[in-house]
């Protein structure tokens, strides 16, 4: 029989008979994930640094806990990446280019310093535009203040393309050209294929679309929210935007609106035809890799020159339907902001929490090295289990014991399906259970199986996020998740980490090869009553070479002063 507490049973009662959480009592609000006070959240739009200040718009709706096309730019600003002031919004329908709506877009840092914003704006014909914004005050370093250029729109569909005036959006942050031309991408699709139209401008105000595309894919449907950057071949150093030279691979990131999934692929730009070209094996759709095989969509990245560094922000959603949403009062949050940089193969890429998410570390618990015997766990206390940051590693002794893998297994996320947490393999599943009720009635489960394939001695490592038991009294989008990790057990340990706070579970795997976020809403794991596990439920023995866990202080995120002025 589950036990109850008081509290979680009280919120549960409120919430069936007034169809309302109390205010104060929220199991599901985050702690360290960036959030608004209430209301719809979804994309991050126009991260930026400027003046040693991070700012964070985000596309918000003032007016409830669901989408509605007229949305705003919501701002907060930040010194750390996580904790957050909240501060007017930026830009709000006001212009005949976008009365019916401020969409998604993203911030360019000039030579001399000067931010811009372009911004897709729904105009009073209900098409989708592309506008200017810049800052009243460049003196004020929190640029609370925005105003719209008077030739706005500056860029919108016309006659002479086939571009539908309903699938053109979400600008990237612009990038010069050694010829001295800024070049932005504008999301879109032509009949089926996705793609990243691109237009120039010596002035940023005159824009002229280019003949060609920068890149596009047959079947890939609308391109949402495009992203484009160089990374290093050689580090994890982030490179400005505008970086090209020998050394330099690039990037081309989209958000597939058909499969709502994140999608990148590593490539090279050619600046002189103005073409991205992906490297060998991913040119087709099928072979692009995802930032997260969870959830995390409409995701943006900006270069932190204070610190050198990529910076990775994006939205994950809720798995509840938006009744609930309501009755909560709010809808979405952005994943921690990571560091991106390109793997030493150079064939996929890496991302790992920001640093500055460690200041929020207390209480660190460490469990001495140890075997775990199949169908084996141990529990992980002294830690705030609903509110914590936890790693651990695993070596596989004897690895021709792995289970042979089946050459028809191509799709990790439907092997997870079928092979959830409690169908024993020989090495797998073992890693954590977290978000867990003390008789485990309630858990989510984080972890790996590794596979030995039939015809060399090569292994597969999978890693699996299973929702399936997240919880008992509430009905909710419940998917397994998963992915192949491109490690090799015979060299490294396989390690995870997984960051939790309350109703998500973000973690990485292999120091960030692989990563996959969860929203779970769970009934009885929830604050005090929550409890973290190290699993083993395969066959075999794994052993745990490092277990590090901490509670997690909560950050300030968005509580002061809300002031809206729209
Ligand atoms: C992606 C998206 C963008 C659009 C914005 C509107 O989630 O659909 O394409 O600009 O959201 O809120």
């Amino acid at each position: 029989m589950a036990r109850h507490s008081p509290s979680s049973l009280l919120t549960w009662l409120l919430f069936l008979l007034h169809g309302q959480f109390p205010p104060a009592n929220q199991p599901y609000r985050t702690s360290y994930h960036f959030q608004p006070l209430q209301n719809w959240m979804n994309d991050p739009n126009g991260p930026m640094i400027y003046k040693g200040i991070y700012h964070l718009f985000y596309q918000y709706n003032p007016y409830g806990a669901v989408w509605s096309a007229n949305i705003v730019w919501a701002h907060s600003t930040s010194t750390d990446l996580i904790n957050w002031i909240p501060h007017s919004h930026a830009i709000y329908p006001s212009q005949p280019s976008d009365i019916n709506g401020c969409w998604s877009g993203s911030a360019t840092i000039l030579p001399g310093g000067e931010p811009l914003i372009l911004y897709t704006g729904i105009n009073q014909k209900n098409q989708e535009v592309q506008n200017l914004a810049m800052p009243k005050n460049l003196s004020d370093p929190y640029l609370v203040e925005w105003t719209k250029s008077a030739k706005n729109p500056l860029m919108a569909p016309d006659n002479t393309d086939n571009i539908n005036a309903s699938s053109f959006r979400d600008p990237t942050t612009a990038w010069l050209g050694p010829d001295g031309k800024w070049r932005v991408i504008i999301g879109s699709e032509i009949g089926s294929s996705g793609m990243a139209v691109l237009y120039w401008s010596k002035d940023f105000i005159q824009w002229t679309k280019a003949q060609h595309s920068l890149h596009s894919a047959e079947d890939t449907g609308m391109w949402e929210c495009p992203d484009f950057y160089p990374v290093s071949g050689t580090g994890a150093d982030g490179l400005d935007t505008s970086t090209i030279g020998p050394g330099v691979k690039h990037v081309l990131k989209v958000s597939l609106f058909d499969t709502k999934h994140d999608h990148y692929i590593v490539g090279t730009y050619d600046i002189v035809k103005d073409v991205f070209i992906p490297d060998k094996g991913s040119e087709e759709y099928k072979s692009w890799l995802r930032y997260d095989y969870g959830k995390y969509y409409a995701s943006k990245t900006f270069f932190d020159g204070a610190k050198n560094r990529r910076v990775l922000w994006a939205w994950i959603n809720e798995s509840t339907d938006a009744t609930i949403d309501v009755k909560k009062g709010w809808s979405g949050i952005q994943g921690i902001p990571r560091q991106i940089w390109l793997d030493r193969s150079g064939k996929q890429l890496v991302q790992w929490p920001v640093e500055e998410i460690e200041k929020l570390r207390m209480n660190q618990v460490d469990l001495p090295g140890r075997l775990l015997k199949g169908g084996s766990m141990v529990e992980v206390s002294g830690v705030t289990a609903a509110q914590a940051d936890v790693e651990i590693e695993f070596e596989i002794p004897e690895l021709e014991k792995a289970d042979f893998l089946d050459p028809n297994w191509s799709d990790p996320q439907a092997i997870c399906r079928q092979k959830g947490a409690p169908v024993r393999g020989g090495f797998g599943p073992f890693g954590l259970l977290v978000l867990a009720s003390k008789d485990l009635q309630e858990h989510t489960s984080v972890f790996f199986r590794v596979f030995r394939h039939h015809d060399k001695n090569k292994f597969a490592v999978l890693m699996c996020s299973d929702q399936s038991r997240s919880s008992l009294l509430l009905d909710y989008d419940k998917t397994t998740f998963g992915a192949f990790v491109d490690v090799d057990p015979t060299r490294e340990k396989l390690s995870l980490r997984s960051l939790i706070d309350h109703s998500i579970v973000e973690s990485f795997g292999a120091g960030g090869k692989a990563c996959i976020s969860a929203r779970v809403y769970p009934s009885l794991a929830v604050d005090g009553n929550a409890h973290l596990y190290a699993f083993n439920n395969g066959t075999q023995s794994v052993r745990v070479s490092k277990l590090r866990a901490w509670s997690m202080k909560k950050a300030q995120i968005n509580y002061a002063n809300e002031r809206a002025n729209y």
